[in-house]
This record gives structure tokens, sequence and C-alpha cells, in this order.
């Protein structure tokens, strides 16, 4: 991931694989100079010079092997509040804070609620919506999510032809709310990264559309300065009410916001 486009909060990185996004998730594709800026590294020959091996051994021992945004992402992960935060309330992710404040604001999630949650790995917002009271909750996400009791999980690429049908199927019925944490693999190619990113959103409002009921809400990941024109008069059209909305959460140095739709009109 270049560092020009390190604009999501990365988080759900257990192992603290290259960071792609700032924003809660994914890990980028390394960029071909970082690779070969470790292969240049060799070993250290005997008899060398002392204190250049010395140095050489401290940096590879504190980022053992990892690439400098794969670093630069764990330095900020161990000085973050809300990554504390999570860890001393039991949620998996810090990403569950930007829901849970969404909700502080928009009163979204109800006893007794069904939820879809698109992008869930590694759970955190599908706590906040068990905690909340829902009474089902189905997560979908290419990764694997351990189980959280009281929820549904689909290990499963969003965008595949099936995904869609398997979710409703798991539903069993029509949603109240669908919510959107998905941020693509980023590929360090700023155009790429971002028509990918917009085609995940509309595809998620698509979605709501077909299984949200009358007065349902949708929340979405976007980042500012998006393609989201037609989105959003999609969602105008489709909701009573529509808005932005970037919780304390998110980072301020990152481009990602929410959408907040609601009044599903049906
Ligand atoms: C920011 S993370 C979600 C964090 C989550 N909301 C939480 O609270 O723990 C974004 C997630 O979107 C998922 N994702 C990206 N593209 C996807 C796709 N095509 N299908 C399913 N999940 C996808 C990623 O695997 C990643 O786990």
């Amino acid at each position: 991931m270049s560092d020009e486009n390190d604009d999501h909060d990365d988080e759900n990185m257990p192992d603290g694989t290259t960071s792609g996004h700032e924003d809660d998730g994914m890990p980028a594709i390394e960029p071909e100079d970082n690779k070969r800026r470790r292969r240049r590294g060799g070993p250290i020959k005997a008899g060398g010079d002392k204190r250049a091996a010395k140095q050489l051994f401290e940096r590879v021992k504190t980022a053992r092997g990892r690439s400098i945004s794969s670093v630069r992402w764990l330095q900020r992960q161990i000085n973050d509040p809300y990554v504390k935060k999570a860890q001393m309330e039991g949620y998996r992710s810090r990403a569950a804070y930007k829901l849970l404040q969404i909700d502080e604001r928009f009163h979204l999630l109800k006893s007794g609620m069904n939820i879809v949650d698109l992008g869930s790995a590694p759970g955190g917002w599908i706590q906040v919506a068990l905690k909340k009271g829902a009474a089902e909750v189905v997560g979908i996400d290419l990764l694997p999510i351990d189980p959280i009791k009281g929820a549904t999980i689909l290990e499963q690429d969003f965008t595949a032809d099936e995904a869609p049908d398997l979710v409703k199927a798991e539903m069993g019925g029509q949603a109240d709310g669908v919510v959107s944490d998905l941020a693509p693999w980023t590929t360090g190619h700023k155009n790429t990264d971002h028509l990918r990113i917009v085609a995940l959103v509309e595809m998620g409002a698509h979605f709501a559309c077909e299984v949200l009921k009358p007065g349902g809400f949708f929340v979405a990941k976007v980042f500012q300065g998006g393609a989201e024109g037609e989105l959003l008069e999609m969602l105008k059209h489709k909701f009573t009410k529509t808005r932005h909305f970037k919780p304390d959460a998110s980072r301020s140095e990152s481009a990602e916001t929410f959408l907040i739709a609601t009044g599903f009109k049906g």
C-alpha cells in the first residue's frame, strides 16, 4: 500500500500484515518497492561493521519481516485509545465504536431487529447489533470469523452472484437494517482502488433496497471525494433521509465517512 493511499483505518489485522486501509481493514497488496527493499537486506557477514549489523538486527527484530506500512500500522494500533477500549470492553475491533457512535447519534438499532452486516470480520459490528438487542444478525465476509452466539456468519465474497441470495436465505425474511463496513483489498493504484470501493458500496445499497422492510435503514462506509453522485441520488429517492456522518472513532486523517439512509420507502 502506498502512503498516499493510506486512507482507511485498519483494524482487523491480527497478524499485522501489510496495511492498506487505515480504517479497519484490509491488508493491501504489498508494493514492489517494499519487497525489493527487503530482498536487498541480505545476511550480515562475519567481521563486518558491528554497529551496522546491530542496527540491522534491531530493525529486523522490530519489523519481523513486515513492510514499512505494516510496522506503522502496528505502532498506531498500540497507541490507539479505541483499540485499548475495545480490548477492555470485549469488542473484536475498534470499528465497533464507529457503529456505537453512529447509533448514539441516529438511534437506529433497536431490540428485536433483523440486521444484515456486510463486511463483518472480525465481528465488532455484529457484537454491537446483538448488544443493542438484535434478534437476528447475518454477517458476511471474505475472511473467516470466529462464531458469535446469536449471529449467522457467512464466509463468502459479497460480490459473488449467489451471495445476496445466500444472505436472504439466512435472514429468512426482510431486514430492519443493513450496515456495511465493506472495504476492499487495495492495490495501491488510487483510481482502481477508488472504483472498487464505490462498486462495493453500490452493491450494498442495491442489496439493501431488496431486503429492507419499509422504514428500514442503510449505513455504509464511503470515502470522501468518492464518485457517489449516482448512489446518493438513488438513496435520496429510496429513503426519506440520507446524510453523511463521521464518528469520532473514525480517524480524522482518514477519508472514510458513513452514509446514513433512514426511512426506506419500500
Ligand atoms: C473494515 S473491515 C470490517 C470491520 C467490521 N465492521 C468490524 O466491526 O469488525 C472490512 C471488511 O470488509 C471485508 N470485505 C471486503 N471485500 C469484501 C467482499 N467482496 N465480500 C465480503 N467481505 C468483504 C473485508 O474482508 C474486511 O473484513
